[in-house]
């Protein structure tokens, strides 16, 4: 373009920020894989990188994408516009976690989410909490409306003890923040902070007239087999509370990217659907995603399986000296080597076809040369062992 300015003055400035992603738009993954392939040599690459549930989703799924009926119910359905009130999966949530059924917003992923809340939110300068390290979209999502972080560390083994509760609740008091932003499970660390911790700050913001986001994107992971371990059940007394879940996790289904909010507010609600699109994602995901929510079942095995194979993968990976495994109660582990860097070690990998997500930027734990594994399969983590094993003789 010429010398006029085109682009807003909030997107210039977001775009001159960075916020320690460990994913971005700018790199092709696809190409970079093929690209991996032909340096290296590789038949294949393991995505140890992606925080999903990698068995896959449920076999109901697969049995309905079976049937033959399926092609014309697919055709009928996709030259139409999709339902965008998805009123029967809001009574299939609202079911579970016993929630009025008007509490759910529904938008593309839980991404979207937090762009959608972000904008509701924030003006120019106003405060923001987030205990660090967290998920990263958070920040990039605030950074774009130009709030500013107020950054509460986890203690320096990376958990959330009683300390960081205080420590959030005094943030909160002393600075009265426009919101507070929180994962549980905590990504990247995958630590389930006890809710009565959570409750904490959750009465904190209700004192402050504070808003609280709980991001449960791991929710299922730290979920009983008989019940559901959610901030959801605080929603219906504390309407400055939101509530995130979404399929892209445990139920398997990034793709379909159906994302969902738990709130008691009309307000927040109308706010954060104000910033939705008409039509955030296809009628296929919203098929998908009804389909899923039936197979509880599917959803305790998926649990179970891994809690096996975390145990037999930690088992494996403890004798190697070289290397320290943060304990985690998803699917996924923080990792590091004694002498070799984050970027070191992450090629170490690559070049043996294993790609994991790099932290070092990440605030919070920057430059302390953290990289993120997710449990995969029995031989796909047999395979990642291996791999250790052999950079930990090297070293
Ligand atoms: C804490 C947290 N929130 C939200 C997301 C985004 O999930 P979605 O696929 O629904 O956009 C992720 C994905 O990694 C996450 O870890």
């Amino acid at each position: 373009m010429g010398s006029r300015k085109v682009v807003s003055r909030l997107a210039a400035e977001a775009l001159g920020k960075s916020s320690g992603d460990y994913v971005s738009k700018d790199h092709d993954e696809l190409a970079q894989i093929e690209a991996l392939k032909r340096e290296h040599g590789l038949d294949h690459v393991y995505r140890f990188d992606i925080g999903k549930n990698t068995d896959g989703f449920t076999p109901l799924i697969s049995d309905v994408l079976d049937m033959p009926q399926l092609k014309d119910f697919i055709v009928e359905n996709t030259i139409e516009y999709p339902d965008n009130h998805y009123q029967l999966l809001r009574r299939q949530l609202a079911m579970r976690f016993e929630l009025d059924p008007e509490f759910f917003v529904m938008t593309a992923g839980l991404e979207s989410m937090i762009d959608h809340i972000a904008r509701a939110l924030f003006d120019p300068g106003d405060k923001y909490v987030l205990p660090v390290p967290n998920f990263s979209v958070f920040e990039s999502m605030s950074n774009r409306m130009q709030a500013e972080v107020v950054f509460v560390p986890l203690s320096a083994q990376l958990q959330w003890t009683e300390e960081t509760t205080q420590a959030m609740v005094k943030a909160v008091a002393e600075t009265r923040p426009k919101l507070v932003w929180i994962s549980n499970p905590v990504n990247p660390t995958g630590q389930h902070v006890p809710l009565h911790e959570i409750r904490q700050v959750v009465d904190a913001c209700k004192l402050a007239e504070v808003p609280v986001v709980v991001d449960e994107a791991y929710g299922e992971y730290s979920d009983t087999d008989d019940g559901y371990v959610s901030a959801a059940a605080m929603v219906p007394d504390n309407p400055h509370l939101m509530v995130l879940r979404t399929f892209s996790k445990m139920y398997s289904l990034p793709s379909a990217r159906v994302g969902y909010m738990m709130c008691a507010s009309p307000e927040l609600r109308a706010a954060v659907n104000l910033y939705r699109p008409m039509f955030p994602f296809s009628w296929f995901s919203l098929y998908l995603a009804q389909l899923a929510v039936l197979d509880d079942d599917y959803i305790v095995e998926s649990r179970t399986r891994l809690a096996r194979r975390k145990a037999v993968f930690m088992g494996a990976v403890s004798g190697f000296t070289q290397f320290e495994f943060i304990q985690s109660d998803t699917n996924t582990l923080m990792f590091r080597h004694a002498s070799l860097s984050a970027d070191e070690l992450a090629m170490a990998l690559t070049k043996k076809g294993i790609l994991t997500a790099n932290l070092n930027k990440v605030d919070g734990i920057e430059g302390l040369q953290f990289l993120r594994m997710t449990i995969r399969s029995s031989e796909d983590n047999a395979v990642f062992v291996a791999a250790c094993e052999q950079i930990n003789g090297q070293s």
